[in-house]
């Protein structure tokens, strides 16, 4: 069933704020399987697709995550949290030829393509020029994910909140997380309640954003 988007994307960017606390309601099924289905559009790089996402909805395994971080009051409340992980496997040949697969199919893979990807993707995983360790590399893809997902969920009219504090170590033992997999955040998602949580602020674009090189102002 299509999911009637709630707000347009200018009003859930600039509504989005990380909840503090969530109302028992659930998620309707459907609306979940949307936010899921148009996050997981997120680019990657070689299109590997590492996040992998653990779908805690018993109230069981809600508590054991709570505890897992620090305690953390929207867990336990939220009906739906999502353990974020990223897999550091992806460049295992047999990976990489579920995606050239994949890309054949639509069209996005020919012979050629695939031939660069089996030979460029081990290689970028062996010298990383552009990460200094895989965990970075898998951080980075997830949380674009994760920022896909917390924007639909609020255009949706579900609401969420990123989250850092927890021990992974933890969270991977108790969630049967294998050793190659990194946990990169919990979101917990929801209809969020009282208390509501102030717009904390922006720097303006003039602070952080520069124009050439670093530290040149930028004026639009
Ligand atoms: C990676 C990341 C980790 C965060 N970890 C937590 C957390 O553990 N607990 C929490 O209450 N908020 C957490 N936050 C929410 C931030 O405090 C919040 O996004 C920030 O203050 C800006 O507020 P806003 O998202 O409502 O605009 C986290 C946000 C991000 C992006």
């Amino acid at each position: 069933m299509e999911q009637k988007t709630i707000l347009d994307l200018k009003d859930a960017i600039e509504q989005r704020r990380a909840a503090l606390s969530f109302r028992s309601e659930p998620i309707p099924e459907a609306t979940l399987s949307e936010i899921l289905r148009l996050g997981l559009m997120a680019p990657s790089g070689f299109n590997l697709q590492p996040w992998r996402f653990i779908v805690v909805r018993e109230q069981e395994n809600k508590e054991k995550l709570k505890a897992c971080a620090f305690n953390q009051r929207q867990i336990s409340e939220a009906p739906v949290v999502l353990i974020c992980c990223g897999d550091r496997t992806v460049a295992k040949p047999e990976y990489i030829e579920t995606i050239i697969s994949m890309g054949k199919e639509t069209g996005a893979v020919n012979d050629g393509y695939a031939g660069v990807m089996r030979q460029s993707i081990p290689q970028l995983f062996e010298y990383h020029p552009s990460f200094e360790s895989i965990e970075a590399w898998t951080n980075r893809h997830t949380m674009l994910a994760v920022a896909h997902i917390m924007i639909v969920a609020k255009s949706l009219g579900v609401d969420s909140c990123p989250m850092e504090g927890f021990v992974a170590a933890q969270v991977k033992e108790i969630f049967q997380i294998p050793t190659e997999i990194d946990v990169c955040c919990l979101l917990p998602l929801g209809y969020a309640t009282e208390p509501f949580k102030q717009y904390g602020g922006r720097f303006p674009s003039e602070q952080v954003c520069y124009s050439e090189t670093y530290g040149q102002t930028l004026r639009l």
